[in-house]
């Protein structure tokens, strides 16, 4: 059993120490959690659990404390795959619930398994997701002020359990700022893919993780053949190539734990059962 988890970016130049600590013991916290969880749950389970948490900590942008996008509303993308099935499910753009990955799971056994917009919140109240309000005062307040926000990303989990099967989740609160529309990488394939080979989630700037297909490609290259750390290798230089801006984090089926990203610091943290490492 592995499980690696990521919670956006932390820059040195717009962030705190503080903020720093603060997530990587949140991170802590979440990945010993998940792993628990993972003992008597599947990898599919799991990831959605993990990234729960995540969603529910003001310090991500996902679920509360997304991102405010153009027009002062909050809209918000998460997907969910099974690497055993290849089955995959999300929501795009969804608005006032307060786990928008629990609604993308919810669409899992459906036919119509990726919703966007007001198809996505009116399944969501279909199916008993109260309206929630995902604001915080600091996103407001960086609206109003016109500033940006500090909390850059996107949140997600690549879990694998006992039986070898792969999962992946993915959720966030887009870039801030958006047109109104914008669809963010997180609720595509490639943002958050995986198979029975390997599993991937992303963040960054999802135009950019959308024209290098990241985890789409990453999988693939695993299952048709590459090492782990060759196919991010090769897929991070096609990012490069168009000045990319990106963070992944992976597991392949022989247990592999892999990340890697393109700016100095993407917030992650993964455990094997024996060691934990988070980012420094
Ligand atoms: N990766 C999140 C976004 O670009 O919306």
């Amino acid at each position: 059993m592995k499980i690696i988890i990521h919670g956006g970016f932390f820059s040195e130049s717009s962030q705190s120490m503080a903020t720093k600590i603060a997530k990587q013991q949140a991170l802590r916290h979440v990945v010993k959690n998940a792993y628990d969880y993972l003992k008597t749950h599947t990898a599919l389970e799991t990831v959605a659990y993990a990234v729960e948490q995540l969603e529910n900590d003001e310090l991500f942008n996902a679920g509360i404390g997304s991102q405010i996008q153009s027009d002062g509303k909050i809209r918000m993308s998460a997907s969910i795959m099974d690497g055993e099935s290849t089955k995959f499910s999300g929501v795009i753009n969804i608005e006032n619930v307060k786990n928008p990955i629990r609604v993308a799971e919810k669409l899992f056994p459906t036919e119509d398994r990726v919703l966007g917009g007001e198809g996505a919140t009116n399944f969501a109240r279909a199916h008993k997701f109260e309206f929630f309000n995902p604001e915080i005062p600091q996103r407001r307040k960086e609206y109003e002020a016109k500033t940006g926000s500090k909390s850059l990303g996107t949140v997600g989990c690549v879990a694998l359990d006992e039986k070898g099967n792969i999962a992946t989740a993915t959720s966030t609160g887009g870039k801030g700022f958006e047109i109104p529309g914008r669809i963010s990488d997180s609720a595509t394939a490639a943002g958050n893919y995986a198979n029975s080979y390997c599993g991937v989630s992303c963040t960054g700037i999802g135009e950019d993780i959308v024209s290098t297909a990241v985890a789409t490609k990453i999988v693939t290259r695993v299952s048709d053949g590459f090492t782990i750390d060759k196919a991010f290798e090769k897929t991070f230089a096609e990012l490069k190539a168009i000045d990319g801006f990106a963070g992944a984090i992976a597991i392949d089926h022989k247990g592999t734990i892999f990340h890697l990203d393109s700016h100095p610091c993407m917030v992650f943290a993964s455990f094997d059962g024996n060691t934990l490492d988070v980012f420094e």
